[in-house]
């Protein structure tokens, strides 16, 4: 990742005297309790992409192999109830950068696309939101981006890079600008774009008839028309199938793509060796900063579709090419986790593990399932209210502050990352705007009994699809659904026909009144409560109302980065290596081809 300018480190040092004056706490055995967290360990965050909670050992299966995923769980503090802020990539993603709802920068659907389609639209994370790695660099950190961006590239021309990470306090950057998506894959079913492909499709065919009928007409003399016109219409025709038929080539070359910081280095990607050129990036991105601080935040493009697999995994799990898929990631999390451990940086180490929202149940070919697993919880990927689209695997290690095997039930959210690591590295959090996220720390020390969070709010795209409150008191953990997607009756709950399920229109049920779940007895939802049975219905309902209104009166307006207009292609935009639009390229090193020796 080219060279590291000498950078201005402070750090160890304060850090050695910080653990110095630990030891001396921990042997007068007086302040053990309040010792606060050393500052400035360096901090690894681990990103799955579409992986579900009941895919990992260490949250219950039993038959998918996660060993290394279950090690880090065993050695550090595990999270039941972690939620995603959005049932979808990009904006669960944004809120995960920036520490608050994406309706709050703009980075959720108020338009119905609810994700950014295109490396060259002009949405993205806007200029004005302050990133963790932005704070941590400002704090003496390197920090470094590996694997999937999914935030947006360019504003106005091809190389403005505004939403580029590089833009966003990372100081290093390698791997996807966008996102894998099915269309990476040669002679998948396309995922991007299809909606116009479909209209391209009805163009050509109904201008085809057309010119077909006229041709027809002219040649019995039935209709007298110029031939110029005929020839015109013909022409209109080949181009509307050229741009069809163009449409499926180009997705690819143009969204499947790898960026060396602000270069593309390989357009198409070759997906059969992404996962050994992370591997070493991460690996190699450790060992140039083990100095430290460092922040990493390692991107994983596993297990979204296409899945595809090294061979070394292929056919060799009990659940199909999807498991196969989640034990390669599994493979690689443990070769950066033996890195962290060889160049003896574990206890300086801040570790977390997470997914960006639960599996995709509708990820299917065939009768085969190609989405992850959301164990007892109802719901998936897409899903704004549903356990199964946001509840995900949180676990944090940093041995020696943190309990190992601890389990944590409480309400914490993936918006936590974000105060809890700036405020780790030294720095504060944004005074001039509303943060979401809350400190986990004292929690996963054990010093705090409760989350920080009574209530939580689950977005779908900019509707409020249901709400939670930890009422303290009681224990009780309540859960309201104002709008729940509708799903097809023989799914497990799913919108199969779809790629994901709508957040508005026809798609949707609106409760009225709301549906009410309490998920202390009952966490799968099965069993909505009724007036009757409930002693206390009208009184949650209403003191949950009451915070959905105070909550709503945090919300301000700002432009929508997922409209119409900012997700469209713009061919100016196009991020390209090579001549445009043939934008070829392939990475330089042919030793990286071949596969990972596990
Ligand atoms: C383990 O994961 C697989 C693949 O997602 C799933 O099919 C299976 O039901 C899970 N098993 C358990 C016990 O959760
Ligand atoms: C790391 O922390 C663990 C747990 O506190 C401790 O047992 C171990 O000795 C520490 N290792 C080093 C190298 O300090
Ligand atoms: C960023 O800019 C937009 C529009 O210019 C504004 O609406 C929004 O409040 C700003 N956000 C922050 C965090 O300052």
């Amino acid at each position: 990742m080219g060279s590291t300018a000498p950078r201005r480190r402070a750090a160890p040092a304060a850090r050695d005297s910080l653990s110095g004056l630990l030891t001396v706490c921990l042997l007068l055995r007086t302040c053990e309790l309040k010792a606060a967290p050393p500052l400035k360990p360096n901090i690894l965050l681990i990103m799955a992409d579409d992986l579900g909670i009941g895919d990992l050992g260490c949250y219950g299966n039993d038959t998918l192999r996660t060993p290394n995923i279950d090690r880090l769980a065993e050695e550090g503090v595990r999270l039941t109830q972690h939620l995603a802020a959005a049932p979808l990539c990009t904006p669960s993603r944004a809120a995960f950068l920036t520490g608050r709802h994406a309706l709050r920068s703009g980075m959720d659907a108020t338009h119905g696309y609810r994700a950014l389609q295109w490396n060259a639209g002009s949405g993205g994370l806007p200029q004005n939101e302050t990133t963790f790695a932005r704070i941590l660099q400002q704090q003496g950190y390197a920090t470094g981006l590996i694997g999937k961006w999914h935030q947006g590239v360019n504003c106005e021309s091809r190389t403005d890079h505004c939403h580029h990470p590089l833009n966003h306090g990372f100081d290093e950057f390698y791997g996807m600008p966008f996102t894998l998506v099915n269309d990476c894959h040669p002679g998948r079913p396309p995922e991007v774009g299809a909606a116009l492909r479909g209209r391209l499709w009805l163009y050509t065919q109904v201008m085809a008839l057309g010119t077909v009928t006229v041709a027809a007409g002219k040649a019995l003399g039935l209709i007298s028309v110029p031939w110029k016109l005929a020839w015109g219409a013909a022409s209109l025709v080949l181009l509307f199938f050229i741009s069809w038929y163009a449409s499926f080539g180009f997705v690819r070359r143009w969204n499947c793509i790898l960026m060396r910081n602000r270069d593309v280095v390989e357009q198409p990607m070759a997906l059969g060796s992404a996962a050994s050129l992370l591997r070493r990036e991460t690996l190699s991105y450790i060992e140039r900063n083990k100095p430290g601080p460092f922040l990493l935040f390692v991107s994983l493009l596993h297990v979204h579709v296409p899945l595809v697999t090294t061979k070394e995994f292929l056919g060799k799990s009990q659940h199909g090419v999807y498991g196969d898929n989640v034990e390669e990631m599994d493979w690689l999390v443990g070769e950066i986790l033996n890195a962290i451990e060889r160049h003896g940086l574990k206890n300086t180490t801040l570790t977390y593990f997470t997914s960006d929202h639960g599996g995709h149940l509708e990820a299917r070919d065939g009768g085969v399932q190609l989405g992850g697993w959301n164990g007892i919880y109802r719901g998936g990927k897409g899903m704004g209210g549903w356990e199964g689209g946001i509840r995900v695997p949180g676990i944090f290690r940093w041995p020696g502050v943190l309990p190992a095997g601890r389990v944590v039930q409480e309400p914490t959210s993936l918006m936590d990352v974000f105060p809890t690591v700036v405020r780790l590295g030294g720095g504060q959090v944004p005074h001039d705007r509303v943060i979401d996220g809350r400190n986990v720390m004292p929690l996963l020390q054990g010093e705090a009994e409760h989350s920080a969070h009574e209530f939580l709010f689950h977005y779908c795209g900019e509707f409020l699809h249901a709400a939670r409150w930890h009422e303290k008191d009681s224990g009780k953990l309540w859960k309201i659904h104002y709008i729940t997607p509708h799903v097809h009756p023989e799914g497990a709950g799913a919108c199969y026909g779809r790629g994901v399920c709508p957040c508005s229109g026809p798609g949707v049920t609106h409760h009225d009144p709301p549906l009410l779940f309490d998920l202390s007895e009952d966490p799968s939802e099965a069993r909505p409560l009724a007036p009757g049975s409930e002693p206390r219905y009208g009184a949650v309902l209403a003191r949950v109302a009451q915070a959905v209104r105070d909550h709503r009166s945090t919300l301000s307006p700002v432009p929508p980065q997922l409209s119409p207009g900012r997700i469209a292609w713009k061919p100016w935009l196009q991020p390209c290596c090579g001549p445009f639009p043939f934008c070829s390229c392939s990475q330089e090193d042919p030793a990286l081809r071949r596969a990972p020796s596990a």
